[in-house]
């Protein structure tokens, strides 16, 4: 199974207009220290949204899109699938295993691969600000460990994690 990463308000909104909701430093390192070395699997818009609009370096990037060209993901530091499909055969052939395979995103690829996660690393943001997309429903077979409380420039977070029981 693979793993996804989300930073998620209280109100499960994951960003607005394009962007994310709370740039919060601590969890971009947290992010960078997960992931690294790591396949990143995500959505179109996800990728553009990414400084420069590229892969992040030091990692494996797959983008799934079915408009964008082989040649723009290549120049874009990624390796484009066209379904859910595409992507395990893209895994397979490279021998990548799942469990090595973070989802980061957006709120159209959360709900398309979380029945094929296991774990999942939850910044949980402990605000109710209104965004324009949301991480999907966690489902119930997922427990929760709940992270300590932590502050940055007035916004209080947790690293959460849920892993899957059955
Ligand atoms: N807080 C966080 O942790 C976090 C993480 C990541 C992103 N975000 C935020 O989330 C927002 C972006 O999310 P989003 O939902 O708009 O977009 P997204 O999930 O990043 O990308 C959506 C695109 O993925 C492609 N796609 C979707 N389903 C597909 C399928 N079954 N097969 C092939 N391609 C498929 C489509 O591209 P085509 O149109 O080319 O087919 C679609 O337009 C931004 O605000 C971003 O900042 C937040």
């Amino acid at each position: 199974m693979m793993k996804a990463i989300a930073a998620v308000n209280l109100a499960d909104y994951i960003g607005k207009g394009g962007e994310l909701l709370y740039a919060i430093k601590e969890d971009m390192r947290y992010f960078a220290t997960v992931t690294k070395g790591k396949t990143l699997v995500m959505g179109r818009n996800t990728l553009l949204s990414l400084p420069g609009g590229t892969g992040l370096k030091g990692r494996v990037n797959v983008v799934l899109s079915r408009s964008m060209s082989e040649e723009e993901a290549t120049v874009r530091g990624a390796t484009v699938v066209r379904d859910v499909k595409g992507l395990f055969a893209y895994l397979s052939q490279r021998t990548i295993s799942l469990e090595d395979t973070y989802v980061i995103g957006g709120g159209e690829i959360y709900s398309l691969l979380l029945p094929y996660c296991d774990t999942l690393y939850i910044t949980r943001i402990l605000r109710e600000d209104v965004g324009d997309t949301r991480f999907p429903m966690i489902p119930m077979d997922f427990i929760l460990t709940e992270g300590e409380v932590r502050e940055s420039d007035g916004i209080s977070y947790r690293f959460d994690r849920y892993d899957r029981v059955r």
